[in-house]
C-alpha cells in the first residue's frame, strides 16, 4: 500500500489514479488524519500531495513526524516538497512570483526517479502551480533537475529515498509525470504490479457492506454506464437490499428503456421499479421553447416522480449514486468565486437531504474508463460499457424548441441510423458522441415527382476527452454522403440533413 496525505489539492485523485494505473494500491487520507492511517495502512511508501495553503501561513498543516522518521520513502509534491523542506531544515521563500502552467526543466542529476525517461542534461515539459518556492535544501539533499522559474524543480535524497518535485507529475500536462510516479512506485519503493480492477471490486464491496449493514438502499437507474455499473457493484455487495428506481421519461433512444429494463430484471434479477412517466413529462414540455425550462421542467419531474416511487417502497435508508471522480472536482469551485451556470445539468442532486436518506457513492474514485473496466470485470456486456454518454434531459435537448411525441419519433429514428451507419464503419469507439437533432425548421425537398416540406435533421460527433471541450469529428464525406440518404429515405418527417462543424468551445456538445 502507499499513503497519499492530502494537503487539500484539487487534483490529490490524479495521484491515486496514477498510482492504481502503476498497479499499486494506495488510500488517500487527509493529512488531519494521516496519522491514524499511517498505523492503520502501514503502508511501504508515502506521498504527499500539493495544497491551496502556503507553508508559510502560520497555521499551515504539518507532515506527521512518524511519516518523515519511518525510513519509508517519500515523494513530496508542490507543498508536499515544500513541507518536507521545511521541516527537514531547508527554507521556503513565499510571495515570489506565482508559476502557472508549462515549464521546462532540465535534468542535472540521474536518479531512479528519472530511469528510462529523463537523461543527465535533457529538457522536458512540466506542469508548474505554484506560490511559494524552496530556497535552501535541507541536509542531505541535491538538485536533480531545474527550471528558471524554480530551481529546485526536482530534488532528492537519494540516501533516505526522500523526493520532492515543486511541479505536478498527477496531472496530464507533465507527460512523463505518470513514469515518474511509476519510478517512486516500483524503483524506489519496490513495490510490485499487483493493484486490479479484481481488487477494486472487493474493496468497494466490503466498505459498501459496512456503509449500509442491514438498510435499505434505492438506486436511480438512467440507463447509462455509471448508473448500472453502480446497481450491479452494490446488487453484488448486498443483495435484495438495492432496489432500482428507473424513470422513464420517454425521452431516451431507440429501445433503450427495454434494453436497461431486460438486463437487469431477467439477466441481473435485480429488483427494478420500471415507472412509466412519459405522459407527465412529453405533457409538462409541450410547447414549452426556453431550453433552460426545459432542463429544470425535466429536473424537477425526475425529482417528483422518484422520491413518490420511493414512497411507494416504503422509503430507504441510502440512495445510490454513480458519481464518478471528474463529477467530484467539477462540482468545487476553484477559485471560490461564483461560476456561471452554462446550462442546468439534470441529476438527483437534493433528494438525499429531502428524503433524509445517506448517499453510496461507490465509483467516487474512478474516471469513466475506469468504470468501464469494472462494468466489463462485473460482467456487462461490452457493447453496453462501451456506450457513449447521454445526457439526463435526453432527447429533449436535442429537440430544439418545442417537444412533441411526434417529433420525439422522427429524431429517434433518424437517430438510430446515424448510429447504426457509425457502428458499421467502425468509428463508435473513436468518438465521444455522436447523436441526431431535430431542427425546428421545415424546408422544401422534391421526392419522386412531388414537392416534400419537411424537417431538417442536424447531425453531430465530437471527439473529446472529458467532455470539457470538444473538437468536431472529421467524418468523410462519403460517409456523411450516405448516412442522409439513409436517414432521408427511411424517416418520414425529415428531407435535409446537415453537419453541425462547431467546436466547444464555442459551441456545446449539446445543442441546448
Ligand atoms: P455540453 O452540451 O454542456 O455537454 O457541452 C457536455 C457533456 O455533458 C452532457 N450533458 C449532460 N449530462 N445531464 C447529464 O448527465 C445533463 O443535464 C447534461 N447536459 C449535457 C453532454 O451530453 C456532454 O457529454
Amino acid at each position: 500500500t502507499i499513503l497519499i496525505v492530502d494537503f487539500g489539492s484539487q487534483v490529490t485523485q490524479l495521484i491515486a489514479r496514477r498510482v492504481r494505473e502503476a498497479g499499486v494500491y494506495s488510500e488517500i487520507v487527509p493529512f488531519q488524519l494521516a496519522e491514524d492511517g499511517f498505523a492503520r495502512l502501514k503502508p511501504k511508501a508515502v506521498i504527499l500531495s500539493g495544497s491551496p495553503a502556503s507553508v508559510t501561513d502560520e497555521n499551515a498543516p504539518d507532515i506527521p513526524r512518524v511519516i518523515l522518521e519511518s525510513g519509508l520513502p517519500i515523494f513530496g509534491i508542490c507543498y508536499g516538497q515544500q513541507a518536507l523542506c521545511q521541516q527537514l531544515g531547508g527554507r521556503i521563500e513565499g510571495g515570489l512570483t506565482r508559476e502557472f502552467g508549462r515549464a521546462f526543466l532540465e535534468v542535472q542529476k540521474a536518479s531512479p526517479l528519472f530511469e528510462g525517461i529523463w537523461a543527465e542534461g535533457t529538457r522536458h515539459q512540466v506542469w508548474m502551480s505554484h506560490g511559494d518556492r524552496v530556497t535552501a535544501l535541507p541536509e542531505g539533499f541535491e538538485i536533480i533537475a531545474a527550471s528558471p522559474g524554480a530551481p529546485y524543480a526536482a530534488i532528492a535524497d537519494e540516501e533516505r529515498r526522500i523526493y520532492g518535485v515543486q511541479f505536478h507529475p498527477e496531472v496530464v500536462h507533465t507527460p512523463d509525470g505518470a513514469k515518474l510516479l511509476s519510478n517512486f512506485v516500483h524503483k524506489i519503493a519496490g513495490l510490485k504490479n499487483e493493484w486490479t480492477m479484481a481488487a477494486f471490486r472487493e474493496k468497494a464491496i466490503a466498505e459498501i457492506r459496512e456503509k449500509v449493514g442491514d438498510g435499505k438502499v434505492i438506486c436511480g437507474l438512467s440507463g447509462g454506464v455509471d448508473s448500472s455499473v453502480a446497481a450491479v457493484l452494490i446488487h453484488e455487495a448486498i443483495g435484495d437490499q438495492l432496489t432500482c428506481i428507473f424513470v422513464d421519461h420517454g425521452l431516451l433512444r431507440m429501445n433503450e428503456a427495454e434494453e436497461v429494463v431486460t438486463m437487469f430484471r431477467d439477466h441481473y434479477n435485480i429488483p427494478l421499479v420500471h415507472v412509466q412517466a412519459e405522459d407527465t413529462f412529453i405533457d409538462a414540455l409541450e410547447g414549452e421553447m426556453d431550453p433552460e425550462v426545459k432542463r429544470k421542467t425535466i429536473g424537477r419531474l425526475f425529482i417528483e416522480t422518484f422520491e413518490a416511487e420511493a414512497k411507494k417502497l416504503g422509503g430507504a435508508d441510502f440512495l445510490a449514486q454513480g458519481t464518478l471522480y471528474p463529477d467530484v472536482i467539477e462540482s468545487v469551485s476553484f477559485t471560490g468565486g461564483p461560476s456561471v451556470t452554462i446550462k442546468s445539468h439534470h441529476n438527483v442532486g437534493g433528494l438525499p437531504e429531502r428524503m433524509n436518506m445517506q448517499l453510496v457513492e461507490p465509483l467516487r474514485e474512478l474516471f469513466k474508463d475506469e468504470v468501464r473496466v469494472l462494468g466489463k470485470e462485473l460482467g456487462l456486456p461490452a457493447h453496453f460499457v462501451g456506450r457513449q454518454p447521454f445526457p439526463g434531459p435526453g432527447l429533449a435537448i436535442r429537440c430544439p424548441g418545442g417537444v412533441t411525441r411526434d417529433k420525439l419519433r422522427i429524431l429517434r429514428e433518424a437517430d438510430a441510423i446515424y448510429l447504426d451507419e457509425i457502428r458499421k464503419a467502425g468509428l463508435y469507439d473513436a468518438i465521444w458522441q455522436a447523436f441526431a437533432v431535430l431542427l425546428p425548421v421545415q424546408t422544401v425537398g422534391v421526392m419522386g415527382d412531388g414537392r416534400t416540406y419537411e424537417f431538417v435533421c442536424a447531425l453531430r460527433a465530437v471527439t473529446s476527452v472529458d467532455g470539457m471541450t470538444a473538437d468536431f469529428y472529421h467524418f468523410d464525406m462519403e460517409f456523411l454522403g450516405q448516412a442522409a440518404t439513409r436517414i432521408i429515405n427511411e424517416v418520414k418527417g425529415i428531407n435535409r440533413v446537415v453537419y453541425d462543424v462547431t467546436s466547444k468551445p464555442p459551441g456545446t456538445i449539446e445543442w441546448e
